[in-house]
C-alpha cells in the first residue's frame, strides 16, 4: 500500500553537507518528497518528539545533540514507504548498519546517527502531524 513516513536528517547530516546525498537516496528507492521543512529544535519541541524515550539512560544526551544544529525534516510517500525508509537507513547503530544504508555511509554512532525514520504507521502518523499541518504535505500525484 501506499504510505507515508516522517523522515529527520540529523544535525551531525546536515552540518556534513549530507542532505543532497540522502535525499537521493530516498527518491532513488522510489520514495517521493511531500512535505520538507529546515528547522533549529529547541529543547521542548526535540523533548515532546522524544517522550516515549523519556526514561532512557540517552534521553537528555539525544535532545542535546538533536538541538545542537537544523535539522530536516521531510515527509516520504511511496509503496511501503515507512520499511523501505527503515531499510535505506540501516540499524540504528551504524557499527551495526549493512553496506550502502545512509547510517553506514554517513553516521558515526549510535547517538550521532545521521538520520530517523518512523517505525509503524502509527509512529508515522504521529510524527507527521507533531511537524506538519495538513496543508504542508502535499498532493504529488497530480
Ligand atoms: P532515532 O531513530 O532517532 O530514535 C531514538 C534515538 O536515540 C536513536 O535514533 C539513537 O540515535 C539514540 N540512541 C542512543 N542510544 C540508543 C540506544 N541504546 N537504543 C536506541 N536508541 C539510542
Amino acid at each position: 500500500a501506499i504510505e507515508r513516513t516522517l523522515s529527520i536528517i540529523k544535525p551531525d547530516a546536515v552540518g556534513g553537507n549530507h542532505i543532497g546525498a540522502i535525499y537521493s537516496r530516498f527518491e532513488e528507492a522510489g520514495l517521493k518528497i511531500v512535505g520538507a521543512k529546515m528547522l533549529h529544535l529547541d529543547d521542548e519541541k526535540a523533548g515532546g518528539f522524544y517522550a516515549e524515550h523519556k526514561e532512557r539512560p540517552f534521553y537528555n544526551d539525544l535532545v542535546s545533540f538533536m538541538t545542537s544544529g537544523p535539522v530536516v525534516v521531510s515527509v516520504l510517500e511511496g509503496e511501503n514507504a515507512i520499511a523501505k525508509h527503515r531499510e535505506i537507513m540501516g540499524a540504528t547503530n551504524p557499527a551495526e548498519a549493512a553496506e550502502g544504508t545512509i547510517r553506514k555511509d554517513f553516521a558515526s554512532s549510535i547517538d550521532e546517527n545521521a538520520v530517523h525514520g518512523s517505525d509503524s504507521a502509527e509512529s508515522a502518523k504521529r510524527e507527521i502531524a507533531y511537524f506538519f499541518n495538513e496543508d504542508e504535505v502535499l498532493d504529488r500525484t497530480r
